[in-house]
């Protein structure tokens, strides 16, 4: 797949010029991410393998003396003015939300402790990540987020500059743990309780590499996906995810029920990443119907998502995509996050040939599919996709062919 930079938009520009007076100091770029497998499993301690696409979140931005951020939404149209000492105060639109706690906890969690504070910041917002379409948009949000916030005090971490500034100090902070910060400020303040899997690709992407991240220690590999003649394609169902927070949530208390009931049998476990399929056979029959199909869903999953690294990794691409739909049959029929659109989408795509692998991604009850298609047929895929879908829903779907770009990026240089 060709290597692709996040393309810095000369609209942004203009308009933070516009707005501010002069040019913003910086543009942060954070991608959006499609899991190609390893669904529901970050909150279960388990296996992702998710890859950054090329459609980015992007952030203009300069210091502003005093405490106030003013922000420009530019998609939206949407001004929002917040104090960093009275983030409750105003009365602000909900995108907000995600910077107000991201720049709570950076400087609860990092800038106190190097003896810093926040400072204030202009700024303006715009992006291609489809908002609400499964792909992340919030966790590019919240990792753009935080790389402006730093920027704006003269930090960075170091795995994020194009080309660094003299006067930039690269301060010690893995790009996991500012996940997990970014992980939290949604948890807390915007109130959905996501795991870690979406802020820590928006980080660590990296161009024509899947990330096979261990959601329990944050242990990652950057594995390649030489994926020669193979395209990855994203199909949108256009359907709202309208379940998706609260189902979200019930399917977590019922894996941690899963592992509350198992803990009478195995006592060590703290979550069902440490329960083995051959231990779960022994004790399902015991667990209420409902938990015992979230729990057997999970514990497969994780298996599948191994499997799948080690079939990418030794080049069989073919067990790959039949682990791939293995894993959209889990997630429809025992987990049940699928809806009816995904299941038509992931339908017509396994049913055509030189598709490898289809599945839902992300949450599920509406947003996207993920594709492999050979690239001989992705015109084929495409004209059948749109047709048949649309014929059989009534919706007309979008269909995105993605590169699998770079992680988030602080670009210092944006005179030219
Ligand atoms: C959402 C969450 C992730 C993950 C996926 C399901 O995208 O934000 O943390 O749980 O759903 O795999």
């Amino acid at each position: 797949m060709m290597q692709t930079e996040p393309i810095f938009n000369d609209n942004l520009k203009n308009e933070f010029t516009t707005r501010f007076g002069s040019s913003p100091e910086f543009i942060v770029s954070a991608p959006g991410r499609v899991n190609l497998i390893g669904e529901h499993t970050d909150y279960n301690d388990g296996f992702v393998f998710p890859v950054a696409i090329d459609k980015y979140l992007h952030i203009a931005a300069s210091p502003r003396s005093g405490r106030q951020v003013h922000l420009y939404a530019l998609d939206m149209n949407e001004e929002a003015i917040f104090s960093l000492d009275a983030p409750d105060e105003s009365d602000t639109p909900a995108w907000c939300k995600y910077l107000k706690g991201v720049a709570h906890l950076l400087q609860e969690m990092v800038l106190s402790n190097i003896g810093q504070t926040l400072q204030g910041m202009s700024a303006v917002i715009t992006g291609n990540v489809p908002i609400g379409a499964g792909l992340s948009s919030s966790a590019a949000l919240e990792v753009a987020s935080a790389l402006a916030f730093l920027g704006v005090c003269g930090l960075e971490i170091s795995n994020t500059g194009v080309e660094t500034k003299a006067d930039i100090t690269l301060i010690e902070l893995p790009p996991t743990e500012l996940a997990a910060l970014c992980q939290r400020a949604e948890n807390e303040f915007v109130g959905v309780n996501c795991g870690i899997m979406d802020p820590t690709i928006s980080l660590l992407g990296k161009t024509d590499h899947a990330l096979f991240l261990d959601c329990r220690t944050l242990g990652y590999e950057q594995v390649p996906l030489n994926l020669t003649d193979i395209l990855l394609v994203i199909c949108n169902t256009n359907v709202k995810r309208e379940l998706a927070s609260s189902e979200y949530n019930k399917r977590r208390t019922e894996c941690e029920r899963g592992v509350e009931i198992m803990q009478q049998w195995m006592p060590s476990i703290t979550s069902l990443r440490d329960v083995s399929l051959e231990d779960f056979k022994k004790y399902e029959a015991e667990l209420p119907q409902i938990t015992q199909k979230r729990c057997r869903y999970v514990i497969e999953e994780n298996t599948r998502v191994q499997s799948a690294v080690s079939a990418l990794i030794a080049k069989d691409i073919s067990t790959f995509g039949t682990l791939m739909n293995e894993s959209h049959t889990g997630l429809r029929d025992a987990y049940e996050v699928s809806c009816d659109e995904l299941n038509v989408l992931t339908d017509i795509a396994q049913n055509i040939d030189g598709v490898i692998g289809a599945r839902m991604t992300g949450a599920g009850f509406g947003g996207c599919t993920v594709n492999l298609v050979y690239s001989d047929v992705v015109e084929t895929f495409q004209n059948r996709i749109m047709k048949e879908y649309t014929q059989r829903t009534g919706i007309e779907p979008d269909i995105y062919v993605c590169n699998v770009g770079d992680g988030a990026r602080i670009n210092w240089h944006t005179e030219s």
